[in-house]
């Protein structure tokens, strides 16, 4: 199959979630099943231009009545050519200075979300059909991940389907739908869309428009990232006001887990951490967990359990019920217990305040407030424990990398989490983590305090534990398989 996937974030080239780690380790899997597959995103500020190719002449997209001459450069997925007879994965990016020239994939410091991101992504998404001319290669497959390329399987329906995309199917991957692309609908001209489509497309919201809304009514095939997730959208809990019309759909909804990209995350070869190790050499993950322990400037002392956290500081990760101040459990927890406790995370302004404060106050926490990605490794690998108290996760990466990584998650029942972390039993010792229904920052001390009590009194039962985590399979090539599944799907309702 031909599959092009449309994205706004894609690893190693830009990533600011596990977004950017999923699209490119599904790309690289189904790729490595022999399917044709190419991504496109924009060409970021960050990512330089000498480290790629430039496709000669430039890309003219016209939208409305106007034309914008953008450029494409392309470069080749990492680790796609290792094999002599593999062509590697190609990836193109769209470069358009007014769009895409400065610092923020969706917004900034100063404006965490850019007033013109309708116009920045609808030249995202209205490119990609000409990118396809521009190259002469037609996909089969359309692969839109969340708002912001959720325009194309729109575009696509509507008006698109033709000529030398009459075959083409959409499918559009909910990674999150808290993040919808509202914007003003002064804004809906640019998008390419005339306005006799307005509501038949799904654009209208509360006299807004929602991007999203309108690539969850338009996609030939819907799909998120765990079963769990799948059910939970379709609830007005979970459905971030979209439940109706994801029930409405629901023989199309589709729930796949996210694999895990073992070229990257991996204890037995990962070069970011101090020592590799496998269930085999448990013990020398100890040797992660001293440098991590000097690195974080907590006592070295390998009796100490080590909690981690690796996360964007948002309400979405239950950082209220963690950090919140007179409200959140992390202070208690460290004065209460004894075990050290190490973030690492950047976001909302109220919570770095908030971490640098405790911070300040707490010699048993260790902070480190930005993006680190090799820190991310070794917290992975150094920690005893791992904390996902989410209030919602469509599927979440790092309980399934802590796992990999023989680090105990304890996480909140729900989404993914609940697909991938098994509930400690304490009478036998089975289990993979420990896990909480409620979200309150009550609940989340008292599961702390129970992993703490487990690993001072129940050593045995931690050793188990570990080792069964370390023995789950969160492979690519598993999810890779039910996604062809669905791309079958896709193209037989477009025959149909
Ligand atoms: P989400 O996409 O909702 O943020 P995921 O668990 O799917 O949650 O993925 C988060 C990814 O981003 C993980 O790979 C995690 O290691 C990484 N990450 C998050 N915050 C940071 C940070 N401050 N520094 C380094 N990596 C981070
Ligand atoms: C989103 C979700 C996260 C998921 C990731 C990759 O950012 O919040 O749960 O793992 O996308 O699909």
């Amino acid at each position: 199959m031909k599959i092009l996937m449309i994205t706004s974030e894609a690893f190693p080239f830009v990533k600011t979630g596990g977004l950017a780690d999923a699209v490119s380790a599904l790309a690289i899997a189904l790729h490595k099943c022999g399917h044709d597959v190419r991504i496109v995103l924009p060409r970021y500020y960050t990512i330089r231009r000498d480290s790629l190719e430039l496709l000669n002449a430039p890309l003219k997209i016209n939208i409305g009545n106007k034309v914008y001459s953008t450029s494409i450069y392309k470069t080749t997925m990492p680790g796609t050519t290792n094999r002599t007879d593999k062509i590697g994965l190609p990836v193109y990016f769209i470069d358009y200075e007014p769009a895409f020239g400065r610092d923020g994939v969706y917004g900034s410091k100063t404006e965490s979300d850019f007033r013109d991101n309708p116009f920045r992504f609808s030249i995202l998404c209205n490119g990609v059909f000409e990118l396809c001319k521009k190259i002469n290669w037609y996909p089969d497959i359309m692969h839109a991940h969340d708002w912001a390329s959720a325009l194309v399987p729109v575009l696509l329906k509507f008006y698109k389907r033709k000529e030398q995309f009459s075959q083409v199917s959409s499918v559009l991957t909910i990674h999150n739908l808290g993040y919808q692309g509202v914007y003003s609908k002064e804004n809906y001209p640019i998008t390419g869309m005339k306005w006799t489509e307005f509501y038949k497309a799904g654009f209208e919201d509360w006299d807004n428009i929602n991007f999203l809304k309108a690539g969850l009514v338009s996609a030939d095939v819907l799909t998120t990232v765990s079963p769990t997730y799948a059910q939970e959208i379709q609830t007005a809990a979970y459905g971030f006001r979209m439940d109706p019309i994801i029930r409405n759909r629901k023989s199309d909804v589709y729930g796949i887990l996210n694999g895990v990209n073992i070229d990257v995350w991996n204890p037995m070869n990962d070069n970011k951490i101090t020592a590799n190790y496998s269930v085999k050499t448990m013990d020398k993950k100890a040797e992660n967990k001293a440098e991590l322990q000097k690195r974080m400037g907590l006592k070295i002392d390998s009796t100490i359990p080590v909690v981690g956290i690796i996360t964007r500081l948002t309400d979405q990760k239950g950082v209220s019920e963690l950090f919140g101040p007179t409200y959140g459990c992390v202070y208690n927890m460290c004065v209460d217990f004894k075990m050290q406790f190490i973030v690492l995370g950047s976001g909302e302004k109220w919570c770095e305040d908030e971490l640098r404060n405790l911070n300040s106050k707490l010699p048993n926490m260790g902070v480190y407030i930005g993006y680190d990605d090799e820190l991310s490794h070794l917290i992975e690998a150094g920690s005893d424990f791992y904390l996902m108290p989410s209030k919602y996760e469509p599927c979440g990466l790092n309980q399934m990398y802590s796992l990999m990584y023989g680090t105990l998650p304890i996480v909140r029942r729900t989404g993914g989490l609940a697909d991938t972390v098994e509930q400690y039993n304490e009478k036998t010792g089975e289990g993979t983590g420990f896990m909480l229904n409620d979200l309150t920052p009550r609940s989340i001390y008292d599961t702390v305090g129970w992993a703490m009590y487990a690993w001072y009194n129940k050593p045995e039962h931690i050793k188990k534990m570990k080792i069964a985590g370390m023995k789950k399979n969160f492979s690519w090539e598993m999810s890779a398989k039910k996604y062809e599944d669905v791309y079958k799907i896709a193209q037989n309702k477009v025959k149909e």
